[in-house]
């Protein structure tokens, strides 16, 4: 897998009280699935940073491991088949592999989102994106029905989503592929969090409504 490498990694110790280094720091991660036909190392020792304001793109074919990489990050890689033998995830210099579930869950929950390629099977579709909006602000904010609502529908608007107030209650099928993927960008953005991994958040749509999202 091929990164684009700003910066030079260099182990050493960090101490996570102090912290003033970067946002995301990953080193010498390790993935491999284990399988009846064996053990498949799909990621050897990836490391990266990226820092405040900054924008990272991971380049690589189809296969080296730019997901998995992702999920590992994420702490959604399927475990097992999966294994990370080796390699830290520092976020703001605490290593997220090794933390606790429940601090690693209000980081991933709040300070880290993720996009996904496929909008459809991440957004459930019995439920309104409305709902499913909303209840990002209900469930980590406290919100009110109302207020999630209209928060909803603010964020509609701002990844330009047209007649959002009309639109809060449709369900997921009733959007184009770019108007879903529009949602889930919406979704990712509703919590501020620091920093937002995209695997490959446009290759479904056609490339003027890539431009489109990318912006
Ligand atoms: N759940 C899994 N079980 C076994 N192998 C997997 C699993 N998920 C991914 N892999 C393997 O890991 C490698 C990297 O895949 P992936 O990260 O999806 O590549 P890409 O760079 O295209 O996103 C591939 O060889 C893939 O087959
Ligand atoms: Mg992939």
């Amino acid at each position: 897998m091929t990164t684009t490498a700003k910066t030079a990694t260099v182990p050493g110790p960090r101490a996570a009280a102090d912290h003033d280094g970067h946002l995301l720091e990953v080193r010498d991660l390790h993935v491999e699935f284990h399988t009846r036909d064996g053990v498949a190392k799909a990621v050897n020792g990836v490391n990266y940073t990226v820092d405040a304001g900054e924008t990272l793109a991971v380049l690589g074919e189809s296969g080296s491991g730019k997901s998995v990489t992702a999920q590992a990050i994420m702490g959604i890689l399927d475990m097992p088949p999966g294994r990370i033998p080796k390699g830290e995830v520092l976020f703001r210099g605490q290593d997220m592999l090794t933390m606790g579930k429940e601090e690693r869950r209000k980081i991933r929950g709040q300070k880290i989102a993720m996009i996904f390629q496929d909008a459809l099977s991440s957004l459930n579709p019995v439920l309104s994106v409305g709902y499913q909006l909303g209840e990002m602000f209900r469930v980590h904010q406290g919100l009110s029905k109302k207020e999630a609502k209209a928060r909803s529908i603010e964020l509609m608007d701002r990844v330009k989503i047209p007649a959002a107030r009309e639109r809060v209650n449709d369900y997921p099928h009733q959007f184009s592929g770019g108007m879903r993927q529009r949602i889930m960008i919406a979704m990712a953005l509703a919590l501020e969090p620091d920093l937002i991994i995209a695997d490959e958040p446009t290759t479904a749509l056609d490339v003027t409504v890539q431009a489109q999202v990318m912006e």
